[in-house]
């Protein structure tokens, strides 16, 4: 499929994990793709590798999405070098995994800014643009745990939170051609996981009704779904990719 022939896709944090394997989905079929990644590194080094394998354009900058006026000059920046944003990609996050009363004054910021505030920040900059030309898809990511999850009560917050300003950018977009879905992948094999305490995972993993957890391929296929052109009449939804974790417990 080439779904996404001379479109300009943006993904945050794609310098490892899922927005890795999503910027790849895209750029096979055929997006110019443009990264903000804190980890310069990483970030540039997939661009490189995305015009190697497709052919496409690829840039990376390096962007901390917590920082609203480095969103802001790169949202500019694109719009000046390669016109209009069609999809825009939030998915940079990360955890800081405690108890409630061990969280942190800083780890229960950092959590939010990066996950909650960034997608923000980026939905934000590049709504203005989208609603001039009439089209835009919004990817956001949430998790399974947006329910609710032990020792995660920063990472809840902001994973819910995502799902209130997905559902809010949805109607605020859906008469201007933006659609605004996300994503709540349950247990994906990515360095996330990987530093996710072992048990935890083994006893999670026990529970998943498919019996495994899942790949960033999963992940990416959603994605290019929610994103695509063809999808314009879904919005606000979030989308569970888990397995079948979140439809609850089962005695078998
Ligand atoms: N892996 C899973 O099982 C899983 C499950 C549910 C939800 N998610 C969500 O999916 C998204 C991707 O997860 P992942 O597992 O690929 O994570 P990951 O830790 O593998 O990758 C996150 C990427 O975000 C970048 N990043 C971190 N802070 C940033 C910032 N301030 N600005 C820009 N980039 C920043 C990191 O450098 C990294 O490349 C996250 O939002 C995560 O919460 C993942």
């Amino acid at each position: 499929m080439n779904r996404y022939t001379g479109q300009t896709v943006l993904v945050t944090g794609a310098g490892q994990g899922l927005g890795r394997a999503m910027a790849h989905r895209f750029a096979a079929e055929g997006a110019h793709v443009l990264i903000g990644e804190i980890n310069e590194d990483a970030g540039a080094e997939l661009a490189t590798e995305l015009t190697g394998k497709h052919g496409v354009l690829a840039q990376s900058r390096a962007l901390d999405v917590t920082r609203s006026a480095e969103v802001d000059d790169w949202i500019r920046q694109i719009h000046a070098e390669h016109g209009s944003i069609d999809v825009l990609v939030n998915n940079a996050g990360i955890i800081r995994d405690n108890r409630v009363e061990d969280i942190t004054d800083e780890d229960w910021r950092v959590v939010l800014d990066v996950s909650l505030g960034g997608s923000f920040h980026c939905a934000r900059a590049v709504f203005p643009g989208m609603k001039e030309r009439g089209y835009g898809r919004i990817v956001s990511f949430s998790s399974m745990s947006w329910r609710g999850n032990f020792g995660q009560a920063n990472y809840v917050a902001a994973k819910a939170g995502i799902v209130g300003l997905t559902r809010t950018l949805a109607l605020e977009g859906a008469r201007h051609g933006i659609t605004a879905n996300a994503i709540a992948p349950g247990l994906i094999e990515t360095p996330m996981l990987a530093s996710m305490n072992g048990s935890a995972r083994d006893k999670l993993t026990a529970k998943i009704p498919m019996r495994h957890t899942g790949r960033p391929a999963d992940i990416a296929e959603a994605a290019a779904f929610l994103a695509s052109k063809a999808a314009g009449y879904l919005t606000g939804v979030v989308l569970d990719v888990d397995g079948g974790l979140s439809i609850g417990s089962s005695i078998r």
